[in-house]
């Protein structure tokens, strides 16, 4: 399933990586459509670039795209993003080529010599807004700070208006196109990214994004998933993720053992939907955590539902609400619904847990075994609670 190189402009070609099979990144994250780690080939008329490497478990297919196109001189590895999966495989294209320099900022050179032991002479350094000639093709270089790392920049090929933005717009997604066809799913899987990569950057994704929008850009080719031909198809969809305005939208992650929570979370989500705001429960034992990931970028409210497991919240909530933590959502509130026995502090567990959030924390509804009809209204008072604070947030 290996795909040779493919041309995008004159003298620019894909010679990445698609990986159909990868399920998890980070060995968390879920990839329910695999991804692609993108590297581009620059031929200029006095030089030669790579634009960021693959995955090191994928070098060989590099290698070979590059042997394909006959590269026999290689004079600059442009290196975007530090992170393996597009740096892996430089030292084997560094051995290849023993001409070749790569060119990154001071930051990433640093962590690619602590990553992969690159020594400092095949470095060559670069800053915000430098320029490098290729002959008939100029590389100008922005950085773009913690998207996703802190290292991270990206690359604009001038004459050709394109640019190359690693991790930045990506999205976990093998096609057998490089070229997008834009469309809901599209939109989902670019979502997911967003979600579970730069959502936790908000803030200075939303700068980053008014920097490279200052640009004349024709072409968007991130390092992950398709290459975007209509670069406001994404722009878009980035400029209202990383925005300040949430729906009208209550998350859910939850577990149930016996059956009090489940009855607490289907009862609650009734009263909300009575209310005119939509609900999304996650039963965690059976989501895709990239699902509930997807559904914390716009939603207003997320109330958490758990179990107490002996005296504290249960691991699998415990998990969900750390993840929530991690990924910083814009979520105005925070709640939790659940169920004790005997007794215990999950309460202040979560609320640790999510300590660090700027949301406010609602009243929580916590019951004794089975819930009872006092415990219902109360689920009533927090629906209403939350619809009070909604009608003040949320734009209509
Ligand atoms: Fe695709 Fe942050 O690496």
């Amino acid at each position: 399933m290996q795909m040779g190189p493919i041309r995008m402009a004159p003298g620019v070609y894909w010679v990445g990586s698609m990986d159909w099979d990868r399920r998890l990144f980070d060995e968390f994250i879920p990839l329910p459509d695999g991804t692609s780690y993108n590297s581009y080939l620059l031929k200029g008329e006095e030089k030669v670039a790579l634009i960021d490497g693959v995955d090191p478990t994928k070098e060989g297919e590099l290698m070979e795209n590059l042997e394909a196109l006959g590269v026999k001189r290689l004079d600059y590895i442009v290196s975007n993003h530090a992170e393996q999966d597009h740096s892996g495989a430089i030292p084997r294209v560094l051995e290849a080529y023993p001409e070749a320099k790569v060119v990154t900022n001071a930051k990433c050179a640093s962590l690619l010599k602590d990553l992969l032991h690159i020594p400092d002479d095949r470095f060559l350094l670069v800053g915000e807004g430098d320029e490098l000639a290729l002959g008939g093709k100029t590389l100008e270089f922005y950085l773009t700070p913690w998207a996703h790392w802190p290292e991270t920049m990206v690359t604009y090929l001038k004459e050709d208006r394109i640019l190359f933005t690693c991790d930045l717009f990506g999205a976990h997604l093998a096609t057998s196109s490089i070229f997008a066809e834009e469309g809901d799913r599209l939109l989902d899987d670019a979502k997911r990214y967003y979600a579970e990569i730069m959502m936790p950057f908000r803030m200075t994704i939303r700068r980053n994004l008014e920097k490279v929008s200052k640009l004349d850009v024709g072409f968007i080719a991130p390092s992950h998933g398709p290459v975007y031909r209509n670069p406001s198809f994404i722009l878009d969809a980035y400029r209202d993720w990383v925005g300040d305005d949430v729906k009208n939208e209550v998350v859910i992650p939850y577990v149930s053992m016996h059956g009090s929570t489940r009855k607490l979370v289907s009862y609650f989500v009734g009263k909300l939907v009575e209310r005119g705001i939509k609900a999304k429960p996650f039963n965690l034992t059976k989501s895709d955590l990239g699902e509930l990931a997807m559904a914390l970028v716009d939603a207003a409210t997320v109330v958490i539902g758990t179990p107490m497991v002996l005296t504290g919240v249960h691991p699998l909530v415990l998990y969900a609400a750390y993840v929530v933590k991690l990924l910083r959502p814009k979520a105005r509130f925070l709640s939790m619904i659940g169920s004790y026995g005997w007794g215990g502090r999950f309460v202040e567990q979560l609320q640790e847990t999510l300590k660090g959030l700027k949301a406010e924390f609602i009243k929580p509804v916590i019951v004794k075994g089975y819930p009872r009809e006092d415990d219902f209204k109360e689920l009533e008072r927090l629906a209403d609670d939350i619809k009070e604070r909604h009608e003040l947030v949320v734009k209509r």
